[in-house]
């Protein structure tokens, strides 16, 4: 059966790829940036709607999957707990107006890593709380790409929310072997290296739990005032873009306020700076995806999206776990001490 979906906070359509893929429709589509919906019109001919404020829920068709991977913002709770008029004024209360009005099966929400702790676990507590009095059953969880196939660590928060009282086990998600840099990199293209006056190579690079080798760092900006003598290169002053990763390891997240793509990998014995095609494969589009505009823009874009392997699992996941199961064994729908309490493996304030 083919369902039908929503894709808001569309920008160039991460999610859209990876539910697509699963055999669902997308039937309406949002987001604001003037480049984004260039590129979204270029790949899937269809241009989003503008800013979600400005929509009226009724213009949006009825479909069985929300879709959003939307701005985190903290509410202004003024006291008393009011639920979904906690959330009026933030991006999140766009999202429940829909919800209130369509009652979709499914809904997707993705956001940062460290989402649980915004606002001192405010802003997790108030949005779950609102789907909860919408009638949804939650699930969230920390997800991290480099298990979905792709060679980068990058964890998001997944929220998942069921109408018909199921509560998505992100253990049942397949992961995948984990992959290293050098096999997303392009044989051939003009590549940006480095000359070797231009960056120092660490003795002995240790690969890290999540995949990472930092092996080096680019000599310039390099502030060494205050660390100790041979440690410069593990100083916290060392900035990002400065650091350069071996092509055997995993890349750190690509990052939507890089626009210059100062994404260094050590490989084959030079160091140099990822293509603009090396940085939306990190993120699992293929090399047919339509890239128009400036570089920077495009940094922007690939940095904000979504990994659409791991879309891809959790679409199929949604499909059979919630959407497919008419099993009479479901469990009952959340109470609001189980969202407090028990999410998945983590805590959250309450
Ligand atoms: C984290 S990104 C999501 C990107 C998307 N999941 C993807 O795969 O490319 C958030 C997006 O929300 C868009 N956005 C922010 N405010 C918006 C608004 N008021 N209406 C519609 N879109 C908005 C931003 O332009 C940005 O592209």
């Amino acid at each position: 059966m083919t369902y039908k979906f929503i894709d808001l906070f569309a920008g160039i359509g991460g999610f859209r790829q990876g539910f697509e893929a699963n055999e669902c429709e997308c039937i309406f589509s949002s987001e604001i940036d003037a480049h984004a919906k260039e590129m979204y019109f270029e790949n899937f001919g269809e241009l989003p709607y503008g800013d979600i404020t400005k929509i009226d829920e009724t213009i949006i068709p009825n479909h069985d999957i929300l879709l959003a991977g939307f701005p985190c913002q903290p509410f202004s709770i003024a006291g008393e707990k009011k639920g979904f008029e906690d959330t009026r004024g933030t991006l999140f209360f766009d999202i429940a107006r829909i919800l209130k009005d369509k009652k979709p099966k499914v809904i997707v929400l993705e956001n940062v890593k460290h989402f649980k702790n915004h606002d001192e676990g405010k802003t997790i507590r108030v949005i779950l709380e609102t789907l909860y009095e919408l009638g949804y059953t939650t699930n969230w969880e920390v997800l991290n790409a480099k298990d979905f196939g792709v060679p980068q660590n990058r964890e998001r928060t997944i929220i998942v929310g069921s109408l018909n009282g199921v509560k998505f086990d992100f253990k049942k998600l397949r992961k995948s072997p984990q992959v290293t840099i050098s096999e997303i990199l392009q044989e051939d293209g003009e590549f940006e290296y480095l000359d070797e006056n231009e960056y120092t190579l660490i003795e002995n690079p240790k690969k890290q739990p999540s995949g990472l080798i930092f092996c080096g760092y680019r000599n310039k900006n390099i502030r060494i005032n205050g660390t100790r003598e041979n440690t410069e290169h593990l100083s916290r002053v060392h900035k990002q873009p400065n650091r350069i990763y071996d092509s055997n390891g995993t890349h750190p997240t690509i990052a939507s306020q890089e626009s210059a793509g100062r994404y260094f990998v050590y490989h084959k014995d030079k160091a140099r700076k990822l293509t603009i095609k090396e940085c939306f494969r990190l993120m699992g589009f293929s090399d047919d995806f339509k890239m128009i505009g400036s570089k920077a823009k495009l940094y922007n874009r690939i940095g904000n999206s979504v990994v659409v392997p791991m879309i891809k699992e959790i679409a199929k996941e949604v499909k059979s776990q919630i959407l497919e199961n008419d099993s009479e064994a479901r469990i009952a729908p959340n109470s609001l001490f189980d969202i407090k309490i028990e999410n998945s493996n983590n805590m959250i304030a309450s």
